[in-house]
């Protein structure tokens, strides 16, 4: 199931050298399924052809004010009222003026009057024009109708270190997705953790597992989208932080218990995903264990403490603690006694040996068990299981 399937997106794009990092932006949007369609302004004519980017909708591109398009109607009211989403990027100086003022002396300006969709607002520019005052006032005035995405700080095209970069494709990705989804966690706070702890033998070798941060960062990003306030502590993963989700690293599982109790107190829904290590060495060496005569080598390993079970005490009113549980036999049982042992309000247990499912896979199969029953679902993707999670919830009336 894809959310967003055919959701339309009107993209414009004005004149800024930024204007190519669109064609990336449009190939995300079109391998998700999103109906893409361009309207693009005549100095961004001079930066990419419009026959690129109708290459890459597979639509036509739409540059003048007075031409019919399809149906007879008027081209911006037609755009206008298919709109899911409006996005200007890149949004130079100008443009921002000119909807700061209500002016609609093209295309572009007069669809985004005239459309009743969100409209996200990308700005890219050179930094003194970022930091012109009154770019900033422009800007002031209309994020108080539209979503802006505050440029990215680098190396500008100009030769500049500053902020004016339009920010990473799959960051506007991401905001879109964030614009159009609807918030029944808005004013929530929800708590992630994510991928694996690490518990050190010595400074080179450690014990660890095969989270791959997959299925907790899905569902900070989930989170986010639904309009929760986000906080995910997370282990060693090769993941991106997560668009607009405060992130915290840590290694080991006391460093994750004590980040997390920096945020318990406040926090609405705690979603506990990450493969914790349930022993440590009981000591750290300082140095490299060299390699000796014997053929073995024991390591004494002492009990970690258990983040859920210790977060529970700090557990605000009408707060839910979900927890994960990964299992190979026995799943369901050993579940529910992890569910009843660790208090919790939710466990969602996967069989880790299934090939598609667990450790490392985009996809995942799980049950969602409560104290009232279970909700077992089908294989599916680990941000699909992230949304099922937050459903449940509400189905339940926990949220
Ligand atoms: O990261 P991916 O590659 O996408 O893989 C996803 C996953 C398989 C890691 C994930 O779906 C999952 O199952 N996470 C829970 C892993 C785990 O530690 O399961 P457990 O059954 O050992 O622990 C049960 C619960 O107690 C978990 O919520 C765990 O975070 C928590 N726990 C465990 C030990 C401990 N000392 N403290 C804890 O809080």
């Amino acid at each position: 199931m894809n959310r967003f399937n055919g959701k339309n997106i009107i993209i414009g794009i004005t004149g800024g050298i930024a204007g190519y990092k669109i064609c990336d932006l449009i190939r995300l949007l079109v391998k998700e399924n999103f109906n893409v369609e361009v309207i693009m302004t005549k100095s961004a004519c001079e930066f990419i052809t419009p026959l690129t980017i109708q290459t890459l909708t597979g639509n036509p591109v739409y540059t003048e004010l007075f031409t019919l398009i399809k149906e007879s109607k008027i081209g911006h009211i037609s755009l206008a009222e298919k709109a899911d989403c409006m996005v200007i990027a890149p949004a130079t100086a100008n443009v921002i003026g000119k909807i700061a003022s209500g002016i609609a002396d093209d295309l572009l300006t007069t669809t985004v009057l005239a459309t009743k969709a969100p409209v996200l607002i990308v700005p890219s520019m050179n930094k003194n024009m970022w930091e012109n005052p009154v770019v900033i006032e422009n800007i002031k005035k209309i994020s108080k109708y539209h979503t802006i995405m505050n440029p990215a700080e680098g190396l500008l095209a100009c030769g500049v270190y500053g902020s004016g970069k339009l920010p990473e494709v799959d960051d506007i990705f991401e905001m879109i997705k964030i614009v159009l989804s609807p918030k029944p966690l808005l004013g929530k706070k929800v708590l992630v953790t994510a991928g694996p702890t690490i518990e050190e033998i010595d400074p080179v070798r450690f014990i660890s597992n095969y989270s791959s941060g997959k299925m907790g960062y899905a569902i900070a990003r989930v989170a986010k989208r639904l309009g929760a306030e986000v906080v995910l502590v997370s282990g060693r993963t090769a993941l991106k932080k997560p668009y607009g989700v405060e992130t915290h690293y840590v290694k080991s599982a006391k460093d994750m218990l004590n980040k997390c109790k920096e945020f318990i107190e406040d926090t609405d829904i705690l979603v506990k995903c990450a493969a914790v290590a349930d022993y440590k060495p009981e000591s750290r060496a300082d140095k490299k264990i060299k390699k000796g005569k014997d053929n073995k080598l024991t390591l004494n390993l002492i009990k970690n403490p258990d983040i859920l079970f210790e977060l529970s005490k700090y557990k605000k009113k009408g707060a839910i603690f979900i927890g994960f549980a990964a299992e190979t036999e026995d799943a369901e049982k050993n579940a529910i006694q992890k569910l009843t042992n660790k208090n919790l309000d939710m466990i969602v247990v996967n069989n880790v040996a299934e090939k598609d499912a667990g450790f490392e896979k985009d996809t995942n199969r799980v049950i969602l068990i409560t104290k009232t029953g279970k909700l077992p679902l089908p294989l599916m993707t680990k941000e699909e299981v992230a949304y099922n999670i937050f459903d449940h919830l509400k189905s339940l009336s926990l949220t």
